[in-house]
């Protein structure tokens, strides 16, 4: 029997609102559940996750096989264990031998789906017709937005094009969230975009650190807050249970004590 996978795309109405950075540390948190991952980006003009992966300048990207020189086979990277990714490039070169009336998405998305469990899509901002017209009908969307009004507008006429498309929008994903009286609030923007919150993924520079070193949040701090809720986002995407992880002062107590000889070493 063939195994099918299940097909999650992260979407956004504005650029910049952290779609790639959640595809990839979502990716990572599922595959923390035993999940077999494969991530892969729509971006053809603005490729992303080769950077945010640690996946540097790919030798064979999406662009060559849909140059139709290479087979997708040649252009799934293994970055870690259980996780796959399929980049696309940055060469204008290649890309003026694409017409984009003519990709065969169903095709590409058939054959790097078969290589996991998870298909994470990470599309480009806004909707191309071009690609949300080649996603599988199962695709399941979840929506990225930042709290600022602009933000949330373009997310819900996102949510709205996908509706009519008759895509599944499983719910979306506020990022970047801080506290600050003039920025839309979570319920408030769960009632703009009428589809349930996934989860609020806090404001915190560790991102952008973690992308200097190639390497999830996840990794540099299990317990901070920002991964245990991209934790709890990948585990309700799965129909997971999680329990957060709690920093452990205790231990830091401790060894300020043995420090200042409170305590013996
Ligand atoms: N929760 C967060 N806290 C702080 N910084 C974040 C957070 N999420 C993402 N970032 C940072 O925001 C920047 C934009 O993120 P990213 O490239 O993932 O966005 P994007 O939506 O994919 O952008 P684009 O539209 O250009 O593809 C990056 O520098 C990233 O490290
Ligand atoms: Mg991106």
């Amino acid at each position: 029997m063939v195994k099918m996978a299940r097909f999650i795309a992260f979407a956004s109405g504005k650029g910049g609102v952290g779609r790639t950075s959640l595809t990839f540390n979502v990716g990572v948190a599922m595959s923390i559940f035993g999940e077999k991952i494969v991530l892969m980006d729509f971006d053809l003009i603005m490729a992303n996750l080769d950077v945010i992966t640690g996946l540097l300048n790919p030798d064979v990207t999406l662009h060559d096989v849909l140059a139709r020189d290479k087979s997708i086979q040649e252009c799934v990277y293994e970055i870690e264990h259980d996780i796959l990714v399929i980049p696309t490039g940055i060469h204008f070169e290649t890309l003026k031998n694409i017409n984009p009336n003519y990709i065969s998405w169903n095709k590409i998305i058939k054959e790097g789906s078969s290589f996991g469990d998870i298909f994470l899509m990470d599309l480009p901002a806004g909707i191309n017709p071009n690609i949300s017209e080649g996603l599988p009908a199962t695709t399941e969307v979840v929506i990225i937005t930042n709290s600022t009004m602009p933000s949330v507008i373009d997310a819900l006429k996102t949510r709205i094009l996908f509706d009519e498309l008759d895509i599944n929008v499983l719910g979306f994903v506020l990022n970047m969230w801080h506290d600050d009286k003039f920025l839309l609030s979570p319920t408030e923007i769960e009632s703009i975009l009428e589809i349930p919150i996934f989860g609020v993924v806090p404001y915190d520079r560790a991102m952008d650190r973690s992308v200097a070193m190639g390497k999830s949040v996840l990794e540099l701090n299990p317990s901070s807050p920002i991964s245990n809720a991209i934790m709890q986002i990948a585990a309700d995407i799965l129909g997971r249970e999680y329990e957060p992880i709690e920093p452990d002062k205790g231990n830091i107590i401790e060894r300020l004590k043995k420090f200042v000889g409170l305590l013996p070493e």
